[in-house]
């Protein structure tokens, strides 16, 4: 090669990774390591927790909504055989929340509304809008898409969803936050986790029906050069114990022949999610600390059920105290649950600035996460 092209290339990549580190501490990439799960999978580590490197996503402000109907487990023994005592012993959950007119745009922007009054920021300093669900109101256009139409964001803005059921909210947040690192002139994103799970639950299987429930949380989040910040993810591809088909009304004309539609309803062997979750969730957990040097003050984790997070904080020998728990209030809202969760805990005090939370999810796909900050 000759010499001043040679001299051009060295420019382009060190103005390249410039461009993208730069602006996220003194232009250090974050350390990343694969480590193996608690099941055996791979997991992927990023740890900005020591002094020089990439500074920590915060949520700056947070917001929730739900339907109006509320639906006890009285309500649900009268469409299938089970009770209150039951579903109560076994999950912790004592109502849900179901749609009637409620969409997922309509929950999501009520949401993300709250949560930009509590943040008080200028709407057009908002970069990116990231939706996480798996009960969108369409294919296209992406919920992202309609929530920066309904509130009023810039056009200069990535807005797409992100699909990892019970860890969407996990991954969008980590997602937002690599993407701020690129978008100095750019302070905010917003993460807003919405879920209509009534539109893909079998009502007439006990097994399942019991369990879930509708609602959106949201977070406004920015780069916090004092936060410290750790983050671990996995994925399992896994079609035989948590399963929701896509149906399509398929009529395309030069098909031989066109496969039968599933049933668009979630199917889910119960036994075997629990003792992926408790796995998932303890053996993350435990790499997140690894990075961090100890345990945080405070969990806030996807609310599936009660008896799965007293497992996790058991085999971490963590006490139960430290795990925020709302499944009474909501069941299992998957992507919406950690972040309605982190409302109700930054609105009812039960976390304060300054204290130490880690985020840990799991479910479909299967996947999960953990995020750890200084809130
Ligand atoms: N009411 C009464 N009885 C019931 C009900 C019900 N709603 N549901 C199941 N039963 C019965 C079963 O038929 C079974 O009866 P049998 O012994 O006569 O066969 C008995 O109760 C015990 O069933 P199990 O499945 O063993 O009950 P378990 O204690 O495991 O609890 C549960 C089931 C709550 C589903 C639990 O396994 C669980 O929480 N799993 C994880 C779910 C989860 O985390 N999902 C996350 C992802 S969801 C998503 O991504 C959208």
């Amino acid at each position: 090669m000759k010499k001043p092209i040679w001299i051009a290339v060295v420019l382009t990549v060190v103005l390249m990774v410039t461009l993208l580190f730069g602006s996220c501490g003194n232009g250090k990439l974050p350390a990343s390591s694969n480590a193996p799960s608690a099941d055996g999978t791979n997991s992927t580590t990023t740890d900005s927790a020591t002094d020089d490197t990439i500074s920590a996503g915060d949520a700056s402000g947070t917001g929730s909504s739900v339907p109006t109907r509320t639906v006890t487990n009285d309500d649900m023994a009268t469409i299938v055989e089970t009770s209150d005592e039951w579903i109560s012993t076994r999950t912790g959950i004592s109502e849900r929340h179901f749609a009637d007119q409620e969409t997922n745009l309509s929950l999501g922007t009520e949401a993300a509304e709250k949560a930009i009054a509590m943040a008080g920021i200028p709407r057009e300093e908002i970069g990116v809008v990231i939706c996480a669900t798996i009960t969108p109101d369409n294919i296209v256009p992406s919920q992202a898409c309609l929530l920066q139409k309904s509130l009023g964001l810039t056009e200069q803005i990535f807005a797409f969803d992100i699909c990892a059921a019970c860890t969407g909210f996990l991954y969008a947040m980590h997602t937002a936050r690599s993407l701020l690192c690129t978008m100095p002139e750019k302070k905010y994103a917003l993460v807003v986790a919405s879920e209509l799970l009534s539109r893909v639950t079998n009502f007439a299987d006990r097994n399942t029906c019991v369990l879930f429930g509708d609602g959106a949380g949201a977070a406004v989040i920015t780069l916090d050069e004092n936060s410290r910040y750790a983050f671990d993810c996995g994925a399992d591809g896994n079609t035989e114990v948590l399963y929701c088909p896509k149906s399509y009304h398929n009529t395309n004309p030069f098909a031989a022949s066109l496969p039968e539609q599933p049933e668009q309803q979630v199917k889910m062997e119960g036994r075997a999610v629990y003792s992926f979750a408790v796995q998932a969730l303890s053996g993350s957990i435990r790499r997140v600390a690894d990075q961090v040097g100890g345990y945080p003050e405070h969990y806030i984790c996807h609310q599936a059920n009660a008896r799965i997070l007293q497992a996790a904080a058991k085999q971490l020998k963590e006490p139960m105290e430290k795990f925020f728990l709302d499944i009474a209030k909501y069941g299992n809202t998957s992507a919406a649950s950690i972040a309605i969760a982190l409302d109700d805990c930054v609105r009812s005090g039960a976390v304060k600035r300054g204290e130490s939370v880690m985020l840990s999810g799991f479910g479909g796909g299967l996947s999960y996460g953990t995020a750890y900050f200084t809130f």
